[in-house]
């Protein structure tokens, strides 16, 4: 019915303004970087390029050149790769702009040239404005090679040169980067991140996107970028395509007002051949300067054809319209190759959820001891590295169960007899989670759910002899059907003698020998079974049960290494779409990664692929260790506050916790993740279901239009919060502190010209409040 209104609308809105309402294209200027190049990263013909100090090189043969395009941008390459230099190394140098020049936002390719795999360093370029002001702009530089299939990088090729012109098969990678700029002030120019011995910067091209120079007094729109996902949607029962459409205000910030902004119900849809907006997408506020990222929700999108995306006021008047941007048609079917897979993304509930409990949980929970800065759940490696008095895990072991004991004995020990499957959804549900990951067989690898005839070395036939990860999955799907529920599996096995033909580093394979040398001098597996092939037979049998039995909605491997995982994704993915539910992968699976998974690590600026940062409560382990005392723990201010850092940067939190060997969340840790829950229950409006946003670093934007956050770590002091940056704030719009009590007073507040925010915030309700203070901005709209 509503369809059917639009369509007749729209001939009688392009009659009358046809004209007027084709939006430009987005802006972009490239700064001329040739002058300063200092490197060659690229060897062809021989030519013998050094790009990382080392001696390797990109093989020029894989590198487009001339004119290259992404995202909106056409950058500058070499006309022809390995005769000169081609780009340069950042070391203080300054790119000057044109005069006048408000900027929107900032663009380069890049690589970073570390020696270490998969690095990411920061990196901080200085926007110099006119009036002498500056403003950090920070890179978080990805390093120019990686595993096979892993590296994310813009324009990929599959190896690198050495000097002596042997090849690394590691893949090599030049990536892009935008950033926003304030343009409060005319920008004068731009100093490169300094000289970083180790891990260089290395630039390519870098282009700037000028802000609208219009001296009409409304917002100059411009569609940013729209991406056809692999992400879907009921809507009245038919699978929607999510279409993820950028709007940007391109007026710069210096002319902010109500007038330059938008401030009223908009609406974006997609039109095109075949295509039907079942949902659009909704807009209410777009100050100068900003940004507005909104999923549109359509069917009949072709591969290949072109859509056209329309803005319309709240009188359903067209008021901007985009064409030309290619569509592609939603993946109902994928096949085992790195194409087709590629194309996955995580779900739009995954990025919605935010936080979820991550659980380790196994024969290591019975030890539960590792010396300080050691996993827990490394014990049994620990015990064998080295087998001698310097090792404190070979030390503790000794003293504590003597020569005669090894790993396998502890099994009968890991008993889960207090394991209430109800009690820890309960909690996790309580401690404010959306999801969790069940770890359901780490390196030692002993499983959690049956594992068939690969092998007996699971909770099903030893220790409990209960199949507890059915038990978990199923008690959650009937109690918490909120929860999202996940697994984590570790390809390979330290000690499985069919891994020893693939094995590598600190997963060797092969049957470990007795540390104390007692008898037998070689440690059996239980549980054993023989089969021919570990890959095979063993690790994707198990990771198709987990998706096919247990409908797992994240495949959270570790460690990555030989694997099958194209063949495991393309049925992961089709038995999903099958049965209607949206799942994804990390990137330890050894290929097509939907996410990245920094280890108690995060990442300082805002990140545009999808990331998940993983810690423990414990400071270092993630299996239950006795060793560390309870007041360790992360308590529910550093949970709060690290949730909402990770947040506001992009990212999901996953939080651990190691139950023991009995099955019981010990009451120091629960009662910490209950704290934090206890915050989330009142204002979890300002983590869930929000995007991060460009101008600011403690706030998130809310996913629903009609508001955003503010959220300060420290009690704010004198009756006043600060803020120093502009916000996209007007004249109406109510603030108000998110409080235990419910209550949600509107709290008196006003800006300076540069749009500095002061909210005055009485200090009773300010002592209402722990952890954090969300401040709730809702949009006043203009009819
Ligand atoms: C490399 O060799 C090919 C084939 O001989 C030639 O076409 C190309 O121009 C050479 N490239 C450079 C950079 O010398
Ligand atoms: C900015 O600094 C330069 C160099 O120190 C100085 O000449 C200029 O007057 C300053 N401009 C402003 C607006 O303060
Ligand atoms: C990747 O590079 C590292 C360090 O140079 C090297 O040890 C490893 O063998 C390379 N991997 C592949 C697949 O070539
Ligand atoms: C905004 O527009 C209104 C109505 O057109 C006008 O009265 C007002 O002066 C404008 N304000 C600014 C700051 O330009
Ligand atoms: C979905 O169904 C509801 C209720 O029948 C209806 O009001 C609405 O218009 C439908 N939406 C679409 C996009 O068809
Ligand atoms: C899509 O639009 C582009 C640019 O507007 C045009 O070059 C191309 O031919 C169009 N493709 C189709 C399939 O209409
Ligand atoms: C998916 O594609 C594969 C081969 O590409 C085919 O065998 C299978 O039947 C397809 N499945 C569906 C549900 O279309
Ligand atoms: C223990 O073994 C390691 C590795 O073989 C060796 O470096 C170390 O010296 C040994 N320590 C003792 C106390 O024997
Ligand atoms: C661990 O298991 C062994 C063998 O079943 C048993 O003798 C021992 O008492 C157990 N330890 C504990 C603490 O239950
Ligand atoms: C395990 O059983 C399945 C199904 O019965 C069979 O296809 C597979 O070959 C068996 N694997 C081994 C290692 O025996
Ligand atoms: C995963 O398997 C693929 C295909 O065999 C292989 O190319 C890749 O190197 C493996 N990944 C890792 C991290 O070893
Ligand atoms: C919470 O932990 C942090 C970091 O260890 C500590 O600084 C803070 O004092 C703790 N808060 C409380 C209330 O114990």
């Amino acid at each position: 019915m509503m369809l059917a209104q639009l369509v007749i609308a729209l001939p009688v809105l392009l009659s009358t303004s046809s004209i007027a309402v084709d939006l430009p294209q987005f802006p972009f200027t490239l700064l001329p970087l040739q002058p300063l190049f200092d490197n060659q990263a690229a060897s062809v013909n021989g030519s013998v390029a050094d790009f990382d100090g080392a001696g390797n090189s990109f093989d020029g043969q894989f590198l487009p050149v001339g004119g290259f395009e992404s995202d909106g941008v056409t950058y500058e390459l070499p006309a022809s790769w390995g005769s000169g230099n081609d780009n340069v190394i950042t070391n203080n140098q300054i790119l000057m702009l044109p005069e006048n020049t408000f900027v929107h936002e900032l663009h380069a390719l890049y690589s970073g040239d570390s020696h270490s795999d998969n690095s990411v360093t920061a990196n901080n370029f200085i926007a110099n404005f006119v009036d002498n002001s500056t403003q950090v702009l920070t890179l978080e530089a990805n390093n120019w090679w990686g595993w096979p299939l892993l590296n994310l990088g813009l324009i990929q090729s599959p190896y690198s040169l050495e000097e002596n012109g042997g090849k690394n098969l590691n893949q090599t990678s030049i990536f892009q980067w935008s950033v926003a700029v304030s343009s409060e002030k005319q920008l004068k120019s731009i100093t490169l991140p300094p000289e970083n011995n180790g891990a260089r910067l290395h630039l390519f091209s870098v282009a700037f996107s000028p802000s609208s120079t219009s001296t009409t007094d409304s917002p100059a729109l411009v569609i940013r970028r729209a991406v056809f996902s692999s992400r879907w949607e009921l809507v009245n029962g038919t699978r929607a395509q999510a279409v993820q459409v950028t709007v940007a205000n391109l007026l710069p910030a210096s002319v902010f007002s109500a007038n330059t902004s938008i401030n009223s119900k908009h609406t974006i849809e997609i039109s095109g051949s075949g295509i039907t907006t079942l949902a659009p997408g909704a807009l209410n506020r777009l100050t100068p300067g900003d940004q507005a990222r909104v999923d549109v929700l359509i069917t009949g999108a072709t591969s290949g054809s072109n859509a056209t995306i329309v803005i319309r006021n709240a009188n359903g008047d067209v008021v901007g319209q985009s064409t030309g941007w290619p569509a592609t048609a939603l993946v109902e079917n994928y096949s085992a190759d790195v194409a087709s897979l590629s194309a996955h993304e995580t779900p739009t509930w995954w990025r919605k959820a935010k936080y979820g409990i991550f659980i380790h949980w196994g024969v290591y929970s019975y030890p539960a001891w590792a010396p300080p800065t050691s996993y827990a759940e490394w014990y049994n490696y620990d015990l064998h590295n080295p087998p001698n008095s310097s090792n404190p895990t070979w030390v503790h072991h000794l003293e504590t169960y003597g020569p005669n004991i090894i790993y396998d004995d502890f099994i009968s020990n890991f008993t889960a007899s207090k394991f209430n499957a109800s009690a820890w959804v309960d909690l996790f549900d309580r401690a404010g989670a959306k999801y969790f990951v069940q770890v359901t067989k780490h390196h030692d690898g002993f499983a959690l759910f049956d594992t068939g005839n690969t092998t007996r070395r699971s909770s099903v036939n030893f220790g409990p002899k209960r199949n507890l990860l059915k038990e978990l999955f199923d008690t959650a799907a009937i109690e918490k059907p909120n929860l999202h529920r996940g697994t984590y599996y570790s390809l390979p096995e330290w000690f499985n003698p069919d891994y020893a033909k693939y094995g590598f580093g600190q997963w060797p394979g092969g049957l470990a020998r007795n540390p104390f040398n007692t008898t037998p001098t070689i440690e059996p597996y239980t549980g054993h079974l023989n089969i021919s092939d570990y890959i095979q037979d063993l690790q994707l049998p198990h990771m198709l049960t987990l998706a096919t039995d247990y409908n797992t909605e994240i495949m959270w491997c570790d460690i990555g290494g030989p694997n099958m995982t194209l063949e495991f994704a393309a049925e992961f993915y089709n038995h999903a779409l099958a049965n209607n539910y949206q799942v994804t992968l990390n990137n330890r699976c050894g290929a097509v990664p939907d996410f990245l998974t920094p280890e108690y690590a995060t990442f300082n600026s805002i990140q545009t692929s999808s990331w998940e940062s993983n810690e423990g409560m414990d400071p270092f382990s993630y299996g239950l260790d006795s060793a560390t005392n309870a007041s360790e723990y992360k308590n529910g201010t550093t949970i709060i506050q690290t949730l909402v850092d990770i947040v506001s940067k992009g990212g999901n939190f996953l939080l651990d916790v190691g139950p023991t060997a009995e099955g019981e969340v010990i009451a120091p840790m629960a009662d910490n993740l209950l704290d934090a829950g206890s915050w989330l229950a009142y204002a979890g409006d300002c983590v869930y279901d929000t995007v991060s946003c460009g101008w600011s670093c403690s706030c998130s934007l809310h996913h629903d239009p009609t508001s955003f956050c503010i959220v300060a770590f420290d009690a704010p002091t004198d009756g006043q919060l600060i803020i120093h940056k502009r916000l996209p704030l007007l004249p109406g719009d109510d603030i108000v502190l998110l409080s235990p009590n419910g209550s949600q007073n509107s709290l008196p507040w006003s800006t300076d010209s540069m749009g500095n925010l002061i909210v005055n915030v009485s200090a009773s309700a300010v002592s209402e409040v722990e952890y954090a203070w969300a401040f709730k901005a809702t949009y006043k709209l203009s009819q």
